[in-house]
């Protein structure tokens, strides 16, 4: 049985190859990264992080697991103040606008294919005075630094990816012998699977997350051809349920000024989206909540260059 699922595996990992490094990308953006700001500003915690935080046991409040989230990065990637950092997938700035506060003599560069979220950070940055992040609007599948940096952070975007290879190959020419490259992605503890594009009858694949992979916890250890593991951990998928717990409370305890802009956004479908939001965050948290959260997790990783 276990050789079957290998040669399975073998021949899922070949197929990802032949891939182009994302796929369905306007999709993806538009079900996610084109809502309005205010969306998230409601629903998300303080640092605006849309990725699973941290619920270590000095942590209360959504704001505060999402800081402890952002410095166990800092931590495991050995951040040291005075580096270049390139944050991939930057989102809405949360560990970039972290790493300005907390390390300002860093200089971060942050990615997305986001227009949004490259005018959210910019905005931040001004308000707050940081002159050390410059934001880049672009897809991954083109995107060229045409630099090295000393630390690369990638936090949940990798599962929006599907040529591990060739996206490692393009980060492992802007690491120098010194770099090293953390990754957070989610994950199942065992099977990685597709979130098919054309497939009617997969709800998260045609609403949420179309084009989209969820990986197994080792999927990324056998893209280890242009970097190689450094260490490896994993977070229980708890602490990823009750992120998205507090995403649903918010979302519920902010309907009256949110409403509005789901009919802005969706018209006359703003009501069975309203739905479709409020189960997607039920379904993040109960999926990542089953088995106790040893099923599905969250997986960090840090490479070097080889
Ligand atoms: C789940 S969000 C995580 C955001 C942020 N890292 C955080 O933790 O708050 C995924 C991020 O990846 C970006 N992304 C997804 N597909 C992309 C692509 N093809 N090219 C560039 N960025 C992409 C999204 O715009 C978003 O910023």
């Amino acid at each position: 049985m276990a050789d079957i699922f290998f040669v399975f595996f073998l021949g899922a990992i070949q197929a990802l190859r032949e891939l182009p490094i994302a796929i369905n990308t306007e999709a993806a953006n538009e079900q996610h990264y084109e809502l309005p700001v205010e969306f998230f500003k409601l629903v998300l915690g303080r640092h605006l992080k849309y990725s699973s935080a941290l619920f270590n046991s000095e942590c209360y409040t959504l704001d505060e697991a999402e800081e402890a989230m952002l410095a166990i990065y800092c931590e495991r990637a050995c951040l040291r103040d005075g580096q270049t950092v390139l944050d991939l997938g930057c989102g809405w700035g949360s560990l970039s606008l972290y790493i300005a506060k907390n390390f300002p003599n860093c200089k971060i560069t942050s990615v997305s294919n986001s227009a949004r979220q490259k005018k959210l950070i910019e905005d931040e940055c001004r308000r707050m005075g940081y002159s050390n992040v410059s934001v880049l609007t672009c897809d991954m599948n083109s995107f060229e630094a045409n630099a090295s940096f000393d630390r690369i952070f990638s936090i949940e975007m990798f599962e929006h990816m599907k040529n591990y290879e060739k996206l490692l190959y393009k980060i492992s020419t802007w690491m120098h012998a010194d770099s090293l490259l953390f990754i957070h992605i989610f994950c199942h503890k065992t099977f990685a699977y597709h979130f098919e594009d054309n497939c009617d009858d997969d709800w998260m694949a045609r609403f949420f997350f179309t084009g989209g992979t969820m990986p197994a916890d080792n999927l990324l250890l056998y893209f280890q051809s242009h970097v190689s593991i450094e260490d490896h951990w994993n977070v229980n998928g708890k602490h990823y349920s009750k992120t998205s717990e507090e995403w649903l409370k918010r979302m519920d305890a902010n309907a009256e000024r949110l409403k509005p802009l789901f009919h802005e956004t969706y018209g006359s479908e703003a009501g069975k989206w309203w739905v479709y939001w409020r189960t997607f965050f039920i379904a993040v948290s109960e999926l990542f909540g089953y088995n106790d959260g040893e099923e599905w997790m969250v997986s960090h990783y840090l490479f070097k260059k080889k």
